[in-house]
């Protein structure tokens, strides 16, 4: 009998390691013999602890269960009965079938730190092509696919790489930013925690195609179980021969190595990332030059996101034409959305570039958790704007929101109801920068301070308008004079709120009324 339980972080939060354990206790008390795989999550987290039994059908669904559930569920899968929790087959839930998964295509799927399981599904296809190809041909197949960076920016990777190719130094750098700040988000994790040789995959790839030897993961310290899940990975990668000195007798090294970062948001940002990982404190670089030309330690350097990484293998595995076929305009291929907030049904939905906001929201989300109307989502994170009702049939592409003073970012989508006061967001949005910011440019680090003081003012319904002409002028001084996007972006949620949704701001009427 073989059982599947997430240990992801989201699944052990709701009780996975219980559930894990009560069926072990179950199956011994009834004489199972009971092979119990520790998987990623599928992504479909109100419906976690999920366990799936691999039966003669495939995998079957049955969720969420609890502890006290483990021998009913047993019982009902050794006599073929019905169980109350039984979702059917787990790939035929709508959530998971609608999906276009390639980053996440073994997520949920295999044992993470399986070797042999990840072989069997395709994984290291990318990495054996790559030991085939030149270090320009991969540089050029990642840029032909036309896969941008997932951290949020969108640059595109292969140009990235492309640059760090160039550059003459012996030493260059593969840094992965696991720095997984933004509110809201969690596909890095994720990723790392049910598939992480992928990663390691699109490392090692980096590192043939740029001339690299040496990798390094910053993740967060916030994520204790992708750190140790990270650590194992490499560890296994290592013995079977895949990572470390003269990969599979190419002559070629590859190592990675992992980084804690300590807490701090601005250290996602990559010149914080490098000084932090150098042991520095993490403050902004100026720019240029940029880390591809003078990154790590003086050297070049590419820093990309997990999932830009994680995307790498599948782009080599089956070509960059049919990566590229996914998605619309410039955003080709699939991105990792987050639902997330007053949600109902919360999780990871892998959807090509082109997918509407209402899709993910209502045909994936179900609406609000609290049933009542929509009022507004963030997209991109806490530095993201607001969309309204109005903005819903808007696809998710990096131009499309661009043209709507909106972005998509790391792909994270927090949804709120009607109860929710823009105002108040405006706020916090000022207050969230003011707490992050790393100090080193007076636009964000006054900035912050006086638009959260002035947001208070209108709060207090104090010369209302007056003070929205002050926030808008300030909000232009900190778009244009910051040094990066924590002060930068930080007008896009306080512009968005005033921008859509006016009738909050309006305190004073509010107040006489
Ligand atoms: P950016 O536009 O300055 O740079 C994007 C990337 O392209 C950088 O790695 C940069 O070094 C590289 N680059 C630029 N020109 C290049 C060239 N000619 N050759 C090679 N490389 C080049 O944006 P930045 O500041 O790196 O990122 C801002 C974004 O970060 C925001 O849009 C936001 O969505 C996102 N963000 C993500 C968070 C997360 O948790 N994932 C948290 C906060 C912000
Ligand atoms: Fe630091 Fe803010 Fe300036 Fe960025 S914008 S460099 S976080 S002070």
């Amino acid at each position: 009998l073989v059982l599947f339980v997430p240990d992801d972080a989201a699944a052990v939060s709701v009780g996975a390691d219980r559930v894990a354990a009560a069926l072990a206790v179950a199956a011994e008390e009834r004489g199972l013999d009971l092979r119990l795989v520790r998987n990623g999550s599928r992504g479909m987290l109100w419906l976690e602890p999920l366990v799936e039994w691999d039966g003669p059908d495939g995998r079957m669904a049955f969720g969420p269960v609890a502890p006290d559930e483990a021998g009913s569920l047993l019982d009902a899968i050794s006599s073929g009965t019905g169980h109350p929790r039984a979702l059917g087959p787990t790939e035929e839930i709508d959530y998971l079938k609608n999906q276009e998964r390639l980053t996440f295509a073994r997520v949920g799927v295999i044992d993470p730190l399986s070797v042999r399981d990840f072989e069997a599904h395709g994984g290291l296809e990318g990495l054996k092509t790559a030991l085939t190809m030149t270090e320009e041909a991969i540089c050029e197949a990642v840029l032909q696919s036309g896969l941008r960076g997932r951290g949020g920016a969108g640059f595109p990777a292969g140009i990235k790489w492309h640059t760090v190719r160039e550059q003459a130094q012996a030493e260059k750098y593969i840094c992965c930013n696991a720095d997984e700040g933004d509110s809201g988000t969690f596909a890095d994790r994720m990723l790392m925690e049910g598939d992480p040789f992928t990663l390691l995959e699109g490392m090692v790839i980096a590192g043939f195609a740029t001339g690299a030897r040496q990798g390094i993961v910053y993740i967060r310290s916030e994520y204790p179980h992708a750190i140790s899940k990270m650590t194992r990975a490499i560890e296994a990668l290592e013995e079977a021969g895949w990572l470390g000195g003269n990969i599979r007798g190419s002559g070629k090294d590859f190592r990675v190595s992992i980084r804690r970062g300590a807490g701090a948001y601005i250290c996602g940002e990559e010149s914080s990332m490098l000084n932090s990982i150098e042991g520095r404190r993490g403050t902004v670089r100026s720019k240029p030059p940029i880390p591809a030309i003078h990154g790590l330690f003086g050297k070049p350097t590419v820093v990309n996101n997990v999932l830009t990484l994680a995307t790498v293998p599948v782009v080599l595995a089956k070509g960059a034409e049919f990566y590229k076929d996914f998605g619309m305009g410039r955003s080709r291929g699939t991105q990792a959305f987050q639902l997330a907030g007053n949600i109902r049904r919360g999780g990871l939905v892998e959807k090509a570039f082109g997918v509407t906001i209402r899709e993910l929201i209502e045909t994936f989300g179900g609406g609000t958790a609290t049933g009542r109307p929509f009022r507004t989502a963030q997209l991109g994170g806490p530095l993201g704007a607001y969309v309204s009702e109005e903005m819903l049939d808007l696809p998710m592409d990096y131009e499309a929101l661009a043209e709507h003073k909106a972005m998509l970012g790391h792909g994270g989508i927090t949804v709120f109801d009607e109860t929710v006061d823009m105002a108040e967001m405006a706020r916090f949005a000022f207050e969230f920068c003011e707490e992050e910011s790393c100090g080193k440019c007076t636009p964000c680090r006054i900035g912050a301070v006086r638009g959260r003081e002035t947001v208070e003012k209108i709060l207090r319904g104090e010369n209302v308008a007056r003070n929205i002409a002050l926030i808008e002028d300030l909000c232009e001084l900190m778009t244009d004079g910051s040094l990066c996007a924590m002060g930068g972006l930080t007008p896009m949620p306080v512009l968005s709120a005033i921008l859509l949704f006016p009738e909050d701001f309006d305190r004073a009427s509010a107040l006489a009324a």
